[in-house]
């Protein structure tokens, strides 16, 4: 209660970086909207940090501690709100929190792709709720309406560009030609990349993010380690240049999907990769930390999730929503949705998923060598859709496009590749997706 009388739900906010400065700030600003909104005034308890000494705007230094396992047991804590990071920390924190009774809000997508069963579980027989909106995707929802609005429909795939780091860096490579590693200290500078930008480079936070979809969108269980993945550090100005020949863009795609094994039975493909996307499909034209994720349903039909991804303040917004969803259900009863994961689909491996492809050599330059080349792909019954030569002499390069085959006989392929006289190198492979050849 509030000295007039009013009633009041705490709140302990860990972690007051990028994101968790953004949610200080709105509980302050917002404090009298917020109080309206819950039916009960939302105040701060305290905020964990590492660093007692840093500068900090919106919060009273009387509410820092750098004790997080003491503030998330406190009495008169009711949400606790994770934005700190990482895995181990962030664990012991939040199950100690919901075995305490506290709901919890967080937008840890590297702690969720693995701990969720184990952190649902607590929360579930704890009776509290565990939120995580923020954790794909910044801004956009896209795990409420996956968990709610679309809970009586069957989701067949869900697609798009979950990371906005990778996204704002091949944006500014393509767009401007800008530099990769300049790029990348900016995506730093603005608040996008994670503590370890290896994460959003390598495709480890777009798998995180694949692997949270996943399981929500197909009721199944599925982990990081189940989602293949490719990163962007090795995609080249050549090859942004070869994706403008071809009236396509590069993007760092998350795509989760229904596909059947050779019986008929129903598995999940989860994967991750730079791909080539048609200048006229929607997610060419997603620029910079911007996301989008489109949901193919059953009875939906096609939707499309579009904002900002990445940032302090578009991800506060995500985790704000979140904190009034639990503040609600403290004051009024009810409960968030419970994690489901009855269907228990199996993975696909990626050598069973079918797409085009974009191969890039550096070859000889003479005759026959076409045909040497041509012949490994329709000895693993590849169908080429278009092939280009660029440069000549020492420069020459061969760009094939292929149409839909399986991924198991494309490496096979590339593997036979590299084994030619003729091929000097295989400079580049990317998948080409949007097109239905
Ligand atoms: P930051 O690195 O900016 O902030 C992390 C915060 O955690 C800092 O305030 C830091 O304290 C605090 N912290 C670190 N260790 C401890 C500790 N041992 N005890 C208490 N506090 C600690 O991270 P972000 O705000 O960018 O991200 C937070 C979470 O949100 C991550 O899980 C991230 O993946 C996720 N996320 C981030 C998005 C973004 O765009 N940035 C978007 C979506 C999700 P101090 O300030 O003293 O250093
Ligand atoms: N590093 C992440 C990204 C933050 O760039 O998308 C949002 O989850």
């Amino acid at each position: 209660m509030t000295d007039d009388g009013r009633r009041t739900i705490g709140v302990a906010v860990l972690g007051m970086g990028n994101v968790g400065a953004e949610v200080v700030r709105i509980l302050q600003q917002n404090s009298s909207d917020l109080e309206a909104r819950v039916g009960a005034a939302l105040e701060i308890r305290g905020v964990a940090v590492r660093d007692l000494g840093k500068a900090r705007s919106w919060c009273s230094p009387s509410l820092l501690t750098d004790d997080a396992a003491s503030l998330v047991t406190r009495e008169d804590v009711d949400i606790v709100v994770e934005l700190i990071g990482g895995i181990d920390l962030p664990r012991e924190l939040i199950g100690s929190a919901l075995q305490h009774g506290k709901s919890v809000v967080t937008a840890n997508k590297a702690l969720l792709a693995d701990y969720t069963g184990e952190l649902a579980t607590i929360a579930a027989d704890a009776h509290v709720d565990l939120y995580f909106e923020a954790s794909v995707a910044g801004a956009i929802p896209v795990v409420r309406p996956l968990m709610q609005s679309l809970a009586g429909d069957t989701v067949q795939r869900v697609a798009g560009i979950v990371n906005g780091t990778t996204n704002f860096i091949l944006s500014a490579m393509a767009e401007n030609g800008d530099d990769y590693a300049s790029t990348l200290a900016e995506a730093g500078r603005l608040g996008y990349a994670e503590a370890d930008p290896t994460a959003d480079v390598e495709g480890y936070d777009a798998a995180a993010k694949a692997a949270i979809l996943a399981s929500i969108a197909f009721h199944s269980r599925v982990t990081a380690s189940d989602v293949y993945r490719e990163g962007i550090s090795t995609i080249t100005t050549d090859d942004h240049e070869s994706a403008a020949t071809l009236d396509c863009t590069i993007k760092l795609l998350s795509i989760c999907e229904r596909i059947d094994d050779s019986a008929g039975r129903q598995r999940i493909s989860a994967r991750v990769y730079p791909a080539l996307v048609p200048n006229n499909h929607p997610l060419a034209s997603v620029s910079g930390a911007f996301n989008a994720v489109v949901v193919e349903a059953e009875n939906a039909g096609r939707l499309m999730f579009y904002g900002q991804g990445a940032g302090g303040s578009p991800t506060a917004s995500a985790v704000m929503g979140d904190l009034v969803m639990a503040a609600r259900n403290k004051v009024h009863g009810g409960r968030g949705p419970l994690e489901s994961t009855y269907a228990s689909l199996p993975i696909a491996p990626i050598g069973d998923v079918y797409t085009r492809y974009y191969v890039s050599m550096k070859v000889a330059d003479r005759p026959g060598v076409l045909s040497a080349v041509a012949g490994e792909f329709s000895a693993r019954r590849i169908s080429i859709a278009t092939v280009r030569q660029a440069g000549a002499g020492d420069d020459a390069r061969l760009i094939v496009v292929t149409h839909r085959a399986p991924d198991s006989a494309l490496s096979e392929t590339v593997d036979a590749l590299k084994g030619l006289e003729s091929v000097l190198s295989v400079s580049s492979v990317l998948r080409l997706e949007g097109t239905d050849a």
